[in-house]
């Protein structure tokens, strides 16, 4: 532990800096506190620092300057191997292996991990069961799915070892809307059941008022404010009034009529 941790928090970061080498900041002064079993929205548009905050709180960056902490300790003390298995990452994108069959993805974690072939042959289908998925479908390659089955593959995997941090970036970005409300519904649920403590990343008002506890909205790399939902929707800070109505008019997200 930390002496100088919030202890009450899963996740802080704290005054975090991230410059590029030309000088250009891609994230200035970032502080947030993530409570545990909490789901805190990192909400902005395109190209306002939200991927690479959760890059820097799995270590695949590292920060400028400031302090990260998860679960009470700096992250630059933790073992960097130990704090990515602590934490689920569903990169934008999906990021499945294309050459391996869906168990086997989902069995990464658990093959490094050195698992006995039927605890992990136990925990994949378990895990299918949980997203919404048939057993069968743990001999198929990714090419063989559909993008929402692939989403779903995707969250199998970050919660196969069991962690309890999630970070989430896009995960239901590049999917129909039916399909997207379908897995936003799903989410809800499982994280009501799980408690997990999770960063979601998104550009969509509307799905970040669907499942976070608590939306931070980020603007050019700048913290602008953290509010719970229910504030969020009536809070008249001018940025959020323009999230809101950028939102509202269409150009906040392709998917919305
Ligand atoms: N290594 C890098 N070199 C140059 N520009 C970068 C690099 N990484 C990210 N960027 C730029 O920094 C900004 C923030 O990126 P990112 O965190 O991916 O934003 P978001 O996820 O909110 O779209 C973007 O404009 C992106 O193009
Ligand atoms: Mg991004």
């Amino acid at each position: 532990m930390d002496a100088n941790a919030n202890h009450d928090a899963a996740i802080e970061l704290r005054k975090v800096c991230y410059n590029l080498q030309n000088g250009h900041d891609l994230l200035q002064d970032l502080s947030l506190t993530v409570q545990r079993g909490e789901t805190v929205v990192l909400l902005g548009r395109s190209g306002s620092g939200k991927t690479t905050s959760l890059k820097l709180i799995n270590r695949l960056l590292d920060a400028t300057s400031g302090d990260i902490f998860v679960d009470g300790r700096n992250i630059r003390d933790w073992n960097v191997i130990r704090l990515r298995r602590s934490i689920g990452y569903v990169i934008q994108e999906i990021g499945l292996f294309p050459h391996f069959t869906v168990k086997k993805n989902i069995s990464v974690i658990p093959n490094v991990e050195g698992w006995t072939e039927e605890r992990t042959q136990q925990r994949v289908q378990e895990l299918l069961e949980l997203v919404g998925l048939d057993a069968a479908i743990a001999k198929r390659y990714p090419h063989q799915l559909s993008g929402g089955q692939r989403q779903r593959v995707g969250v199998a995997r970050a919660l196969a070892a069991d962690p309890p941090f999630l970070l989430m970036d896009e995960p239901f970005g590049a999917l129909d809307p039916l399909t997207r409300a379908d897995l936003q519904k799903e989410f809800r649920k499982l994280q009501q059941r799980l408690q997990k403590t999770v960063v979601f990343v998104t550009h969509d008002l509307r799905e970040s008022l669907l499942l976070g506890d608590r939306i931070a909205l980020l603007d050019s790399g700048k913290l602008v404010t953290m509010l719970p939902r229910s504030d969020f929707e009536t809070s008249v800070h001018p940025l959020v009034v323009a999230y809101r109505e950028a939102f509202d008019s269409g150009c906040g997200t392709g998917d919305r009529k």
